[in-house]
């Protein structure tokens, strides 16, 4: 079942009262893993130096750092400025394995501006998990934490 993404749009403006990058992303990371169903990990990743990924908060197994703009399903949400829904990550060449049990996984790019600041990665062990209403919900918390943080 879709969860009730306008509901958890405002707690999670209402959870981001400060304005600090790392422990918005941080609330966000634990928030997204404790409210959205069947994920294995919840994070972000930030471009730390031109075109490369290094991994920032998140919630789930330690996993792969860095990962350059053109490897992976981050690197090409990067790369592409444009969200990534994968509905089998085992029938992508260019997925990153980062636990074996992830099946399906969605990247949402975080730009400000021109800016790509980073990457919200999101891994499920279901295949398919990830639905249209689902990458609309998360794009729309994406565009929260965008709002509510400094990001320059
Ligand atoms: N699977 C990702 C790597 C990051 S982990 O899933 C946390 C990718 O292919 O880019």
């Amino acid at each position: 079942m879709t969860p009730d993404y306008s509901l958890l749009n405002r707690q999670l403006a209402a959870l981001l009262d400060t304005r600090s990058w790392l422990t918005n992303s941080a609330q966000t990371s634990a928030f997204i893993m404790q409210e959205i169903s069947a994920l294995n990990w919840a994070g972000f990743y930030l471009q730390g130096e031109p075109e490369l990924l290094i991994l920032g908060p998140f919630q789930g197994k330690p996993a792969c750092h860095p990962i350059p703009f053109n490897q992976g399903v981050c690197g090409a949400a990067a790369r592409d400025r444009e969200t990534q829904r994968v509905d089998d990550v085992q029938a992508i060449a260019d997925h990153i394995a980062c636990d074996a049990d992830s099946r399906s996984e969605l990247v949402v790019p975080i730009l400000v501006g021109d800016y790509l600041w980073g990457v919200l990665d999101l891994d499920s062990p279901q295949a398919g998990r990830f639905s249209e209403a689902d990458q609309a919900g998360i794009e729309a918390l994406v565009a929260t934490f965008i709002e509510c943080t400094d990001l320059t």
